[in-house]
């Protein structure tokens, strides 16, 4: 009897998902944000090293009255609530920002951030 092919895997190792954010960040966050270490604030505090980081704690940076009230640390289950709806979890934050919809689009992106803060 001959051997069926077997079925080719569909995922891709989680290792390599954050890759695809490099190209999306600068896309949809690097207006406002740089994720390099000692970046500059933008309009958006700088983001290296935010898994982890206390919310509204970046020197230098003006946050909102609504972001300094939300306390607590951006983990990655805070930042998955976040970045789906930003203006909706933090109501009066000044990021203009309508949200990552896809819950694997989201996990890929914090993976991306915690890469980047190597
Ligand atoms: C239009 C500009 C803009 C865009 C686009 C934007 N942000 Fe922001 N972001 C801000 C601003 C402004 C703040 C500060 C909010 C406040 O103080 O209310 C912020 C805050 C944050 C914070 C909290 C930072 C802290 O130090 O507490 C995170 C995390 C964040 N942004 C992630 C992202 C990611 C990831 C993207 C892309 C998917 C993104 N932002 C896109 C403007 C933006």
């Amino acid at each position: 009897m001959r051997q069926r092919p077997k079925p080719r895997l569909r995922l891709r190792p989680p290792s390599r998902r954050p890759r695809r954010w490099a190209n999306r960040f600068s896309k949809r966050c690097a207006a406002c944000h740089t994720i390099d270490k000692d970046g500059p604030n933008g309009i958006g505090p700088n983001l290296h090293g935010i898994v982890g980081r206390p919310v509204a704690s970046h020197p230098g940076f003006a946050y909102s009255g609504a972001m300094k009230a939300k306390g607590g640390v951006w983990d990655a289950a805070a930042l998955d609530i976040y970045l789906a709806d930003p203006m909706k979890i933090v109501p009066g934050t000044r990021m203009a920002f309508a949200g990552v919809i896809d819950a694997a689009d989201r996990q890929a992106l914090i993976l991306y951030l915690e890469d980047q803060s190597k």
